[in-house]
């Protein structure tokens, strides 16, 4: 089978240990919008941001490159998972979406670095509401702050991966500061200027090196037969965390931009 994307064969871990995003974030997006018919989550993986904006709007259409990754998603009644191949053209997601001025929210959840971004806000503007349709896009990184010790190993780790990031992990390690966002302030970041947001997550030592497992970088490196978590790594984290009986709380760091569609 082709490979469409890095999550493709590590569907399964991603949905047990990535976190979950809290509430109030979606709470505050959808006060933002005039109305709550239909909101768009992209790259939206197993589905986690589209089932709790389905508490908000009446319909979510949840699309992702990765047919695998959709296998995964949370069944909800009035969230629709829908396959969006790079092959795809700009008319056709437009009309999948429900055509132009359909959508009250955009969310891309930790994804829109991996886009052809160009052509994703292309599509978004034209499907967005105009006016009061809302765009919010998000990522926590890769760097691990439970304590100095660990966050130096994952810049190491970082380093490691290098080979095997895609470009697009730029914006991600500039924590979305150089993602172009070409939409109007709706008071929550604007281009240049991601609110920074913070969500605390318990994790055992276990949980961790199976959350750092599903990196794309890592993940892709696997499968090109190479293993980036080596055991010397792992160690490395081992003695940095404290033991690996150890349940500790990593501060993800969260960056947020959004905006509507500039008049
Ligand atoms: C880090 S995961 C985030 C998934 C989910 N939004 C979350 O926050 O847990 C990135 C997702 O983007 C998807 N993806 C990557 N490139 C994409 C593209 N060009 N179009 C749509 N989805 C894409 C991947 O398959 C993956 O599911």
């Amino acid at each position: 089978m082709a490979m469409h994307s890095p999550y493709d064969t590590v569907t399964n871990s991603y949905v047990a240990v990535r976190p979950q995003y809290p509430d109030q974030w979606f709470s505050k997006l959808s006060a933002l919008t005039s109305r709550h018919a239909l909101a768009w989550d992209a790259g939206t993986g197993n589905g986690q941001a589209a089932i709790t904006v389905a508490e908000h709007y009446e319909r979510v259409v949840a699309t992702d490159i990765s047919e695998p990754m959709l296998k995964q998603g949370i069944p909800h009644p009035r969230v629709q998972y829908l396959h969006t191949p790079s092959s795809l053209s700009e008319e056709e997601t437009v009309a999948m979406l429900g055509g132009e001025n359909s959508v009250d929210l955009i969310t891309v959840a930790t994804a829109i670095h991996w886009f052809d971004i160009p052509k994703f806000y292309s599509i978004a503007k034209r499907v967005l509401c105009k006016p009061g349709g809302v765009i919010a896009v998000w990522t926590y990184n890769d760097l691990i702050r439970v304590n100095p010790e660990v966050e130096q190993v994952s810049r190491r780790l970082r380093e490691i991966c290098r080979p095997y990031w895609k470009p697009g992990v730029q914006y991600l390690f500039e924590e979305y500061r150089n993602l172009p966002f070409p939409f109007e302030s709706v008071g929550l970041g604007c281009e240049g200027q991601p609110v920074e947001l913070e969500m605390p997550r318990e994790m055992s030592f276990e949980t961790f090196l199976s959350w750092q497992r599903t990196f794309s970088a890592v993940a892709t490196a696997k499968q090109n037969g190479v293993d980036l978590l080596t055991d010397d790594v792992v160690r490395e984290f081992e003695t940095a965390w404290g033991g690996s009986d150890l349940v500790r709380t990593v501060n993800f760091k969260v960056f947020m931009l959004a905006g509507t569609v500039k008049a």
